[in-house]
């Protein structure tokens, strides 16, 4: 790759965002709400009392949100759909409206040259199906699988990139072990469990899409590396421990079809035995993998901290971000390498990255956040060096568009390229975002004009 040509031609340049976290409107034109309104609305589960009542309004301001991604120069755009505006139940009658607002959404990329990339679960399942035990029902896997049908059915002649599950470890791990996301259950036996079905779900999907659809379909995972914040040989065995618990649980089953021996160990009498036709559905051949990455694990041997024994540490002489996450660039290389090494060449896309910072207010139609600018530049960076040593890389998605509701930290946390006033939904575009778009500009001119 010559100096002139950074990225290879096509590369895709992206935002990721996410249906609860952006839309607002929860309840608007006949939508049946997920558990993180339920979740959200429980005294003490976010911070400040925040909920996605509002959010960034975004279900309203749909085409002025277009625009924005415009303006940016954005040649790809990830979102999720939320489950239960499609289906009020979850499953059986669909709700036009809301799928409605897809459609819109879809079309509106495509006029502005924008491809869409289809989330079809970040986290937002629909609460008529929790009341039916949600994910720890083995019937998920049947009841998502509908669901995305549904979706081919409707967007495949103009969705080319199709994700089935978000991140399913943070999902199982902060919604069942932790408790700190919906639905908020603190257990060691649900999430193997969970963790399961949620990967069934995600095979059955990719089942109903060869037969119904027509581009590419993939998953996206949070993977980082583990590093053992001391020389001790416990701090190595826990950072090991940690890695297979992370970056293993979902890649061996669905890239090599078995769990990694090392879980059973882990979770003792709480790993159950899985069939073994599962697991062979679940490793059905993806397009694609999708890989968010935002830092790596510094990784202390801690015998409190179930089921790993291992914590994670801030480590204090290092960067840090908002949410005291290291900023470490050289791992989304090390991530990348990784992968193709284990797993083999297969064509990976970058669906999430970046950080949240407490950038100063606007100062007219100016947010100067000069760390998260830095942050973009040296992530950019590393994605390219692992580009130079052969990695199939075929995109980079910032995450994200807008500063919106992060989950249990509510919008004190503030992830996006564009600023948003909460109080009157004023965007501003920060320096990282004028960055962002002279940087796929730049792309342009050298020779990788897009259509
Ligand atoms: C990821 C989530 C995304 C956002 C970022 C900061 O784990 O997929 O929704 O919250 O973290």
């Amino acid at each position: 790759m010559s100096a002139d040509q950074p990225f290879p031609p096509g590369f895709l340049w992206g935002t990721a965002t996410s249906a609860y976290q952006i839309e607002g409107s929860p309840l608007a034109d006949g939508a049946g709400p997920g558990i993180w309104h339920g979740f959200s609305h429980r005294p003490g589960a976010v911070v400040n009392g925040d909920t996605g009542d509002r959010a960034c309004d975004h279900y309203r301001r749909l085409p002025a949100d277009l625009d924005l991604m415009a303006e940016l120069g954005l040649t790809a755009y990830r979102f999720s759909v939320a489950w239960g505006r499609v289906l009020p139940n979850g499953t059986g009658r669909v709700n036009a409206k809301g799928l409605d607002f897809y459609q819109r959404l879809v079309d509106g990329l495509l006029e502005r040259g924008i491809q869409p990339m289809l989330t079809l679960y970040h986290w937002d399942l629909p609460e008529a199906l929790e009341a039916r035990g949600g994910w720890l029902n083995p019937d998920s896997a049947r009841w998502f699988a509908d669901y995305a049908a549904m979706l081919y059915e409707a967007l495949d002649d103009r969705v080319g990139l199709w994700v089935t599950l978000n991140e399913p470890w943070v999902s199982t791990v902060l919604g069942y072990l932790s408790g700190e996301h919906a639905p908020g259950r603190r257990s060691l036996a649900e999430p193997p469990r969970v963790a399961h079905h949620q990967l069934c779900a995600h095979g059955e999907a990719v089942a109903a899409y060869r037969e119904l659809g027509r581009h590419q379909i993939g998953i996206s995972l949070n993977l980082e590396p583990q590093h053992p914040a001391t020389d001790s040989p416990l701090d190595w065995e826990a950072a090991k421990r940690r890695h297979h618990f992370i970056n293993r649980w979902f890649l061996d089953p669905l890239l090599r079809g078995q769990y990694p021996d090392e879980l059973a160990v882990i979770f003792g009498s709480n790993w159950p035995r899985f069939p073994v036709e599962d697991l062979r559905r679940i490793a059905a051949p993806l397009d694609f993998l999708g890989i968010n990455y935002y830092s790596r694990g510094l990784i202390r041997h801690d015998p409190t901290q179930i089921p790993c024994a291992a914590t994670r540490i801030t480590p204090p002489e290092r960067r840090l971000t908002a949410m005291d996450w290291e900023v470490y660039p050289e791992g989304l290389t090390e991530t990348l390498l990784w992968v193709k090494q284990r797993y083999g060449d297969l064509p990976l896309y970058i669906t999430e990255n970046g950080a949240a910072f407490d950038d100063a207010a606007p100062v007219g139609n100016q947010v100067q956040d000069p760390d998260r600018v830095d942050y973009l530049r040296t992530h950019l960076a590393a994605a390219r060096a692992a580009l130079e040593q052969g990695v199939d890389l075929r995109g980079y998605f910032a995450w994200s568009l807008l500063d919106n509701f992060e989950w249990a930290e509510g919008y004190a946390k503030r992830f996006g390229l564009v600023h948003v006033d909460h109080a009157t939904q004023r965007r501003t575009l920060k320096a990282s975002a004028q960055y962002y778009r002279d940087f796929i500009l730049e792309g342009e001119l050298t020779g990788e004009k897009r259509k």
